[in-house]
């Protein structure tokens, strides 16, 4: 099975070498652990070797995630001029509107554009816009469907539910992907610091290690210590 390396150091050596390549990742976490720096890190890891990346932000525009990258040193400009990385600003308003327009379109760009990462950052921006849990559960299902079907080796990002930290914000995005993994503050009593902490809770295909590992965010991006 061909494996496709996350980028983080210490991660991908505790799933056989990284993720399964064409499987669709969620990565759940807290606020600022370092979510969307992931699936920055995986796309340009992608991007050295020449494998064309599309990063689909709901959140950030591409101005701010240019300077994400240019923090931990990685040439997003360049790729964007060689035309191997798209980033692509999308409102969660606009794909809710238009989503019959981007169920064909979507699907089309990402062969057009030769697509072998992916990110969506991140699904709880988009569920955030149903009220109706049905609607949510089954919209959320064709998204994530397009993204798996892309061929493309995906990461969705979702915030975790307020009360459980160990579950998604809408306790569905780690049912329909292929792997989870949740990164989580970690306050030590005694302690007068936060602790990051990431474990791979799901990965199929993979004999992955359950143990819970500390990482730090340093000018390199994620790395794994612990
Ligand atoms: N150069 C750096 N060195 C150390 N830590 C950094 C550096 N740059 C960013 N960080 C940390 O990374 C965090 C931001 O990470 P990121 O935006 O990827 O998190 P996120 O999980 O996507 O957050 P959100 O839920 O708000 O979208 C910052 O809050 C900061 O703690
Ligand atoms: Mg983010």
């Amino acid at each position: 099975m061909d494996r496709i390396k996350t980028g983080v150091k210490g991660l991908d050596d505790r799933m056989q070498g990284g993720i399964p390549k064409n499987s669709t990742i969620a990565v759940i976490g807290t606020f600022g652990t370092g979510k969307s720096t992931l699936g920055m890190q995986f796309l340009y890891e992608g991007l050295k070797n020449g494998e064309n990346s599309i990063f689909i932000s709901l959140d950030d525009d591409e101005d701010n995630l240019m300077a994400t990258a240019n923090e931990f040193g990685w040439d997003f400009e360049k790729y964007i001029r060689e035309e191997t990385l798209l980033l692509m600003k999308l409102s969660a308003i606009d794909i809710k509107t238009s989503l019959l327009r981007i169920r064909s379109e979507l699907p089309r760009l990402f062969k057009a554009f030769g697509t072998k990462r992916c990110v969506f950052d991140s699904i709880t921006l988009f569920e955030l816009l149903f009220k109706d849990e049905n609607e949510r559960r089954l919209i959320v299902y064709d998204l994530t469907q397009i993204i798996k079907s892309s061929g493309a080796t995906s990461i969705i990002t979702s915030e975790t539910d307020k009360t459980n930290t160990h579950a998604s914000r809408f306790g569905m995005i780690e049912y329909v992907t292929d792997g989870v993994l949740f990164m989580n503050y970690h306050r030590c009593e005694n302690e007068r610091t936060v602790k990051l902490s990431i474990e791979i809770t799901k990965m199929r295909r993979t004999k992955h290690s359950r143990d819970i590992r500390t990482y730090e965010i340093n000018d390199h991006g994620l790395e794994v210590i612990t």
